[in-house]
């Protein structure tokens, strides 16, 4: 549904679409066939860094494509990689243990309550209610169930009580921030964004209906900090045209980020990013179009690696091609 939704927008604005499946014969087709531009939406097949093969492949052969580059997809895919970022740039991410070994001893410096996370998933995948732990024996547990399931180092955090944010940018513009309040899913005895709750949101029989405010509801100050810190992450991790980071604030102010997703779902039914672009007044077409627009004006400003060929851009298709597509280009600030 997300990828007919795109086709859809890139087609208002006047643009001749192939979809191009995300398998082993991608290369061989991009070698068939001559493009503009990819918009990419692949979350690659398998293995470590899968969100960026499909970048990996469009830089090897210069091929422009919307969104980050294959670097940043796949730090972003690992989560410690992507907290030593933020640590180092010091953005707050919460204090954390990377178990390689399922036996390691704990640091005796992290403090209980902790949640069990794989390293390198998405969509809150190996992410249960029991992920979240109160004493040893609980956590030894669990990353035992996690490292065998998902044959990979096992993320152990201390879990941050308070109110659960998601902030998307584009073009380093911060978008409202979206407040996921789970407190009407107690009941179900689900508290935060679960793989159950993200599975079945929505569901008011399963107790997996949390409300959704956007932009959250924060004070001033607050919401200066959490969008600072959004620009922030979105900037270390190297992110382009747009990102979405998923952060958790404290009781006293302090947000912390969990994961940078450069790669957020763009479902206009059911995927957060695009909740925030609406709040921010444009339609999912624009969105779509906005996108578009911020590639190819990186890649005609030469801000990207895409000189040196015969391949490098040729846009047939002119920001005029429909009024919606000038309409969105005239709201667009490009540096550079
Ligand atoms: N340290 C933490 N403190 C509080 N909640 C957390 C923490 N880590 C993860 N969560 C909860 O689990 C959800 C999924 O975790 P996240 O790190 O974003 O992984 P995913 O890539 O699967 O989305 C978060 O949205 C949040 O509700
Ligand atoms: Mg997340």
């Amino acid at each position: 549904m997300t990828i007919d939704a795109i086709a859809q927008s890139l087609r208002a604005a006047g643009h001749t679409v192939h979809l191009v499946e995300a398998n082993p014969d991608l290369p061989h087709w991009f070698l068939r066939h001559s493009v503009d531009l990819v918009f990419n939406i692949a979350e690659g097949n398998d293995g470590e860094h899968r969100e960026s093969q499909v970048p990996a492949v469009l830089e090897a052969l210069n091929i422009p494509f919307t969104g980050s580059n294959s670097v940043t997809l796949a730090l972003a895919l690992d989560k410690t990689k992507t907290k030593q970022i933020l640590a180092a740039e010091d953005i707050p991410t919460p204090a954390w243990q990377l178990f390689a070994i399922a036996q390691a001893p704990l640091n005796p410096s992290l403090g209980f309550p902790l949640i069990v996370k794989p390293n390198r998933e998405g969509s809150s995948i190996g992410i249960w209610r029991e992920s979240v732990v109160g004493d040893e024996a609980s956590l030894r547990r669990q990353i035992a169930i996690v490292a065998d399931r998902y044959q990979q180092e096992v993320l152990v955090e201390e879990f941050i009580e308070g109110i659960e944010l998601t902030v998307g940018v584009i073009d380093n513009e911060v978008l409202p921030p979206i407040e996921i309040d789970f407190s009407t899913c107690r009941q179900g005895g689900e508290f935060f964004y679960s793989w159950r709750m993200k599975e079945f949101q929505g569901n008011q029989a399963l107790g997996l209906a949390p409300q959704l405010f956007c932009p959250a509801r924060i004070e001033g100050r607050v919401m200066a900090r959490v969008k600072e810190v959004a620009l922030r992450a979105h900037r270390a991790l190297g992110c382009r045209d747009f990102s979405r980071t998923d952060i958790r604030l404290r009781a006293d102010g302090v947000p912390f980020v969990l994961e940078v997703n450069p790669l957020p779902g763009l479902s206009p039914l059911d995927s957060n990013f695009p909740i925030a672009t609406q709040a921010a007044g444009f339609s999912h077409d624009k969105l779509i179009q906005r996108i578009v627009e911020l590639a190819m004006a990186r890649y005609r400003s030469g801000a990207d690696v895409c000189r040196s060929s015969e391949r490098s851009i040729t846009c047939s298709q002119e920001p005029s091609a429909s009024t919606e597509f000038a309409d969105s280009y005239s709201s667009l600030r490009i540096s550079g």
